[in-house]
Parts: structure tokens; C-alpha cells; sequence
């Protein structure tokens, strides 16, 4: 039983393993969400966009992050989907870049938990060949994934294309 440890993995992106394992490290992480959120980070009052956040409705970190985007100024519907691989392959997420939650806004997919001041910029400098963004798995410390001792995986933000490939996007 072990939250911590279940999170720590790579995900295999099972989306009922996700549904299942992940959530209990979510739940956590999304009570400390709310206080390491907009604050100073550039990001508030971003935008205003309409936001449609996608989700397995037994997933708590996605609320998290669905939080955070609120706060960053979107607005936010989260949507709750059973069939969350539909989702990602009607939005054009490669299977391998694929996180939990699916988020879609100005145009863009948003896969995972990706820091909104990179999705900000994404809107705003809306660079030629970039289908959306994605943080593959759910690695501690990300957006909406806080963990309550401070852990932090080392993550990176990649950019996709319609074609599947991806490259990191610098933030
Ligand atoms: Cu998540
Ligand atoms: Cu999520």
C-alpha cells in the first residue's frame, strides 16, 4: 500500500491502472494543490479562454489541475469520460506521451499536468506545427501533482505534432 511508490512509477498508461493506482497519490497531492498554485508564477490573469478539461471521473489529480487552470484565468468545464483513450486519440495525444487527464483550449490538446505559464505561452506565441503539449505520466511535483513531503520528479514539457512526434518544449 504504498501511494507514494505506486506515483513513482512509469506509467505503462494503463488508463484503469492510472483510474485505480494513481488517484490515491492525486487525492493527496490535491490538497496541497490549492496553496502552491497561482501565486507569483506569471500565470494569473493569463487568459481567459474556455478551457474543456477531460477526465476519468475517478481521477483526483486532474481536479487538481483543473484547479490550477481556473486560477490561471481559463475557464474551466471538466468533463468527466469513462473512455478517456477516445478522447486522447480524437484529440491527437500519442499514446506514448500519455498522462491522465486531456485538455483542450484556443485550438490546442493539453496532455497531463502541464504548467500553465507553458500553456500560456503556447497560446499566446502559437508557434507554427504544435498540435498541443503533454507531460507524459504523472511525475511528482508537477502541477496539480504536489506532493505533501515536497518530492519532486524531474519532468519535461513536450510539444507534439499532428503527425505524433515530439520534441520538448522550452519553456
Ligand atoms: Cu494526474
Ligand atoms: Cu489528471
Amino acid at each position: 500500500m504504498d501511494a507514494i511508490g505506486m506515483s513513482r512509477r512509469k506509467f505503462a498508461i494503463e488508463l484503469a491502472a492510472l483510474a485505480g493506482a494513481a488517484v490515491a497519490g492525486c487525492g493527496r497531492a490535491a490538497e496541497t494543490a490549492a496553496k502552491a498554485t497561482s501565486k507569483g508564477d506569471g500565470t494569473a490573469g493569463r487568459a481567459d479562454a474556455a478551457m474543456t478539461v477531460y477526465r476519468d471521473p475517478s481521477c483526483g489529480c486532474c481536479e487538481a489541475w483543473a484547479a490550477l487552470a481556473r486560477d490561471a484565468g481559463y475557464r474551466v468545464t471538466v468533463v468527466d469520460r469513462p473512455d478517456m483513450l477516445a478522447i486522447k486519440t480524437k484529440y491527437g495525444v500519442p499514446t506514448s506521451l500519455s498522462s491522465c487527464h486531456t485538455a483542450v483550449v484556443a485550438g490546442y490538446t493539453l496532455e497531463g499536468h502541464v504548467p500553465l505559464a507553458q500553456v500560456a505561452r503556447l497560446i499566446e506565441t502559437r508557434p507554427a506545427g504544435i498540435r498541443g503539449l503533454a507531460v507524459p505520466g504523472m511525475p511528482r511535483g508537477s502541477p496539480g501533482m504536489e506532493m505533501p513531503d515536497g518530492t519532486r520528479d524531474a519532468f519535461e514539457v513536450l510539444a507534439f505534432d499532428a503527425a505524433g512526434r515530439s520534441r520538448p518544449f522550452a519553456g
